[in-house]
């Protein structure tokens, strides 16, 4: 029996909800949000939908935050979304607000729960559910390099014209613009990528992906992403309720990892039943350990500042 909670019936979370539900990867999945009524519709809705996908997950939805007692992963998709020409850090203040309401909520009525974290700047966020519920750091984790890397896989393989399916990759660092896009760890089929594109069309690739969020915000213009990373956060959610034991970059506390601590930020782990069971450490040249040293220091600097809020 597997019981997830989804707080934030909006974009996001509903399609995590569905990914859940549609491949069946959990018994019960539960759509909380303080909108009256809109998270019971969302939920019976896609419960209509079950006997179609044929699929037994219960899906259901409520304003009440008592509900998700014995939840065993609570994923936090409540947060205001990024609009055009709003950085992510700008999002901290209104997102803190909410951290600590959802978080209270978690620690009262789920405390063995595991916690992916969503909202943005999530690095931030991440360390902040931390912060505040108390929970051990392998149980408290954000969701951002699967999205990332989905992304540059989708186009590498635009560029390459191969499957997505074929290609290994890793977006590791914060959850931004200087995000960090490893094409000397890229391969399409065990082939380097290197052996299927330019210097020039690979650095137009990081480029893109590093603005890949922003992208969708212009094209939307009402909102962030959803689709990608709705399935983003369904794929940890299976890799724990399964205990798949997968490789994935993840929002995760660094301990004198990658020479950072005490900061989330995206690393390779292994993701299994007890949530981050191990980060891997892989070597960075020296341009890589650049990027990735600069974009910690973004999240750094977020760090500092949630403290304040705390
Ligand atoms: P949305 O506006 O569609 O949904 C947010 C939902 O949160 C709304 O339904 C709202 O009523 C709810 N909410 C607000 N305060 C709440 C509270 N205290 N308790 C329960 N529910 C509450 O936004 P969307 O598109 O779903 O995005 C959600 C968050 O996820 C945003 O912060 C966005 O930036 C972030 N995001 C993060 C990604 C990542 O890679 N980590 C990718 C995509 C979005
Ligand atoms: C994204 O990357 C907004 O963080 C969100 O799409």
């Amino acid at each position: 029996m597997t019981k997830v909670t989804v707080i934030g019936a909006g974009h996001v979370g509903e399609i995590v909800a569905f990914g859940l539900a549609q491949r069946e990867i959990v018994n019960e999945v539960l759509l909380l949000d303080i909108v009256e009524d809109m998270p019971q519709g969302k939920a019976l809705d896609m419960f209509e939908s079950t006997p179609i996908s044929s699929s037994d997950t219960k899906i259901w939805g409520s304003n009440d935050f008592s509900q998700m007692k014995d939840s065993d992963i609570v994923v936090v998709a409540a947060g205001v979304p990024r609009k055009p020409g709003m950085d992510r850090m700008d999002l901290l203040k209104v997102n803190v607000s909410i951290c600590k309401s959802v978080v209270g909520n978690i620690k009262e009525h789920a405390p063995n729960a595991m916690i992916i974290y969503v909202a943005n700047p999530v690095d931030v966020l991440t360390y902040s559910a931390m912060h505040l519920s108390g929970f051990s750091k392998n149980k408290v984790f954000g969701m951002a390099g699967i999205l990332d890397t989905a992304r540059y896989r989708s186009f590498i393989a635009m560029e390459a014209n191969v499957s997505t399916k074929d290609i290994r990759a890793m977006v590791l660092g914060g959850h931004g613009d200087s995000m960090v896009p490893l094409p000397r760890y890229t391969t399409i089929g065990g082939i380097p990528l290197s052996e299927f594109l330019s210097q020039e069309k690979i650095d137009a690739i990081v480029n893109r992906t590093r603005k890949g969020g922003g992208e969708i915000v212009n094209l939307l213009k009402t909102g962030s992403a959803y689709y990608a990373p709705g399935l983003a956060v369904a794929e940890m959610v299976e890799a724990i309720v399964r205990d798949q034991k997968r490789v994935l970059p993840v929002v995760a506390y660094l301990d004198n990892h990658y020479g950072f601590s005490d900061v989330y930020a995206g690393v390779p782990v292994i993701l299994g039943k007890n949530g981050v069971e191990k980060i891997i450490e892989i070597e960075l040249n020296d341009d890589e350990r650049k990027a990735y040293t600069e974009s910690i220091s973004h999240v750094k600097q977020g760090v500092e500042e949630v403290k304040t809020l705390l």
